[in-house]
């Protein structure tokens, strides 16, 4: 039983809140392993975009493949907001996940989303529902974080999370790292993944 954590990331947000995710099912005894969507972006543009230095923390990840997809029970799905819709990297490995869909491999395998974008308001959650779609075409079941968790009803400050899936907010200039209410809920959300797995490949 092994949970995929697969993401994307252009500047370390989304990386860091796919180690919370492992943690948290480490903690819990499940297995998990993260795998980095391949980067689409050429290096002259990354470095255009101040990227290139932040990816050294992440580079050397182990790349998904769409194959490997077979192997995992459960998944995490990380991404940042383009736009409000899922980051166009992320989106290609999708796109060659075509022969996964016809011979039904992820039928059943529950998921949860984790998002990031620069502004609270951003469209973090617009990214989590158009990112559920294609998962839902693969038959797998989606979860969300439930109401008990009471870092979702803070109203004093700024912080990611939703009902839809984990966010971080890093502020205009990425200079915002995800909270450690973000990461709780990172953490919780991967549990509550590898919990219902567990259970479905009883
Ligand atoms: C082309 C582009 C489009 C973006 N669109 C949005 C957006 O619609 N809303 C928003 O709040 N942030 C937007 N962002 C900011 C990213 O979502 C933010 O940099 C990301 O969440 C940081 O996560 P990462 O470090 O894992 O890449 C955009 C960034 C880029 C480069």
């Amino acid at each position: 039983m092994k949970i995929g954590i697969i993401f994307y990331s252009t500047y370390g947000h989304l990386y860091q809140m796919a180690q919370a995710a492992l943690n948290g099912l480490k903690e819990n005894g499940i297995d998990g392993e993260i795998l980095r969507v391949q980067e689409t972006l050429p290096d002259e543009v990354l470095e255009k975009m101040g990227a290139l230095e932040a990816q050294k923390a992440f580079n050397n990840v182990k790349k998904a493949e769409v194959d490997d997809l077979v192997n995992y029970d459960g998944f995490i799905f990380a991404f940042p907001t383009r736009f409000g819709n899922m980051a166009s990297a992320f989106s290609t490995f999708l796109g060659a996940t075509g022969q996964l869909w016809q011979s039904g491999a992820l039928i059943g395998k529950p998921f949860g989303l984790f998002a990031g974008s620069a502004t609270q308001h951003g469209g973090q959650e617009s990214t989590l529902l158009t990112s559920m779609v294609p998962f839902i075409h693969h038959g797998m079941l989606f979860v969300g974080l439930p109401q008990s968790e009471q870092a979702l009803f803070n109203s004093t400050s700024v912080e990611g999370g939703s009902f839809y899936g984990a966010t971080t907010i890093s502020a205009g200039d990425g200079s915002r790292m995800p909270s450690e209410s973000e990461l709780k809920l990172a953490s919780a959300l991967a549990l509550r993944v590898g919990k219902i797995a567990e259970k479905l490949s009883a």
